[in-house]
């Protein structure tokens, strides 16, 4: 008989490609999502997930659509969560009551109905700022950000006040929790390592760097950067770079995230382990901004860089995914230009509001940008 995967925030952006994909393996597939309006706009409807997938629409935090939830399944992901750093470091109670608290739920109900293995969606913001290189060529591995004055370098520096050059960071380098939104990965990360052996499940996180793909939601002015320059594109806007823009980061295809699901699920390697999930390459946000205005056809519409840096942002940090090449197989397939193609046409398609303004007003207020 074939299996049934629980989906938890199944009807978000990286739960739809990934319920497909598994459709596709032959799986059963539910999905318990409570379609926050911030996501999926005010008439949240599921429509965008296969007719296959059972719904069962919820919050994550609540014990008895849970526990309906849990029940007949033999293996979970666990995506339910809020996702935005900026916003994590002013609506607290929600990232981490979502975030943490659902966790927590979810696992009471897991105790009483256990399942073979759980996927949890960690992410590279535990690390803080990723491994970096001296000039000299030693390696650092507890980089911070400090406070800038104008004119001086956006780059951590070294002891001797050099700045320092970003390198690959493995899953070996320890936590540094820069946000709210990193601290509240990191506890669903270890909730789920250190619940699924007590109860004799396997756990399984997968440290995502930065998804991007066609279903990403445009009218959302949390979501990842990608999204939101292209709904400003989209909109005759210029995209706004915080910072100088020369901030690195690694841009994964959501189907290659979609393939590190199904590895993490299914391969008897996993078990009880962590893995970085990026393509391997990294590109600054400057750049990505540019190739995206080109790739919709707007190479006239120029980038506005800010010089202002978001409270809770990390500088640098890019992806070392030779652990889970290695161990399982993983191999990133979307060549970035052909994936911001296919995202260019998509968003082509898409009504998309531009509230990227209003989202960065709610952080000025507070000081978080500066
Ligand atoms: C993102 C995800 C997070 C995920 C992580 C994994 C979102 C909202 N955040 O965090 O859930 O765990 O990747 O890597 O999807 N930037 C601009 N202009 C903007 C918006 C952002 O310049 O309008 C800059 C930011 O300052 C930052 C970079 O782009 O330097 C990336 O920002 P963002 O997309 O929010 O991603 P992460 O913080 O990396």
């Amino acid at each position: 008989m074939k299996e049934t995967i629980l989906i938890t925030g199944g009807a978000g952006f990286i739960g739809r490609h990934l319920a497909k994909a598994l459709l596709e393996r032959g799986y059963r597939i539910r999905v318990l999502d409570s379609l926050i309006e911030q996501v999926h706009g005010p008439s949240g409807n599921t429509s965008t997930l296969p007719k296959e997938v059972e719904v069962i629409i919820g919050d994550v935090r609540d014990a008895s659509a849970v526990a309906s939830a849990v029940k007949g399944v033999d293996r979970v992901v666990h995506l339910a969560a809020e996702v935005g750093v900026g916003q994590s470091m002013y609506a607290v109670e929600r990232y981490v009551s979502v975030n943490d608290c659902g966790t927590a739920v979810l696992f009471e109900a897991l105790i009483n109905q256990p399942v073979k293995r759980v996927v949890v969606a960690s992410s590279m913001s535990v690390y803080g700022e990723g491994l970096y290189r001296t000039v000299d060529g030693a390696l650092v591995d507890d980089a911070v950000r400090r406070s800038r004055r104008p004119g001086e370098p956006w780059d951590p520096l070294d002891a001797q006040g050099r700045p320092m050059r970003p390198v690959p960071t493995p899953e070996t380098k320890l936590p540094a929790l820069a946000s709210v939104y990193a601290l509240t990965k990191y506890m669903q990360e270890r909730l789920t390592l250190t619940l699924t052996p007590a109860y004799g499940m396997e756990g399984v996180a997968l440290r995502l760097w930065n998804a991007y793909g066609p279903g990403q939601a445009l009218s959302n002015p949390y979501t990842g950067v990608l999204a939101i320059f292209a709904a400003r594109i989209h909109n005759g806007q210029p995209p706004m770079i915080f910072e100088d823009g020369e901030q690195r980061r690694d841009f994964v295809h959501v189907e290659d995230v979609a393939r590190a699901f199904v590895l993490a699920l299914e391969h008897p390697a996993a078990a009880d382990q962590v893995y970085n999930v990026g393509s391997g390459v990294d590109r600054s946000v400057r750049d990505v901004a540019h190739l995206l205005a080109q790739a919709m056809g707007r190479p006239d519409i120029i980038p506005e860089t800010t010089g202002q840096a978001r409270s809770g942002d990390i500088r640098h940090c890019i992806a070392d995914i030779t652990r889970i090449e290695r161990e399982l197989g993983f191999q990133p397939q979307q060549d970035f230009a052909a994936g911001l193609a296919e995202l260019a046409a998509w968003v082509a398609k898409q009504q998309a509001v531009d509230r990227v303004a209003e989202a960065r007003r709610e952080l000025e207020a507070r000081g978080l940008v500066a």
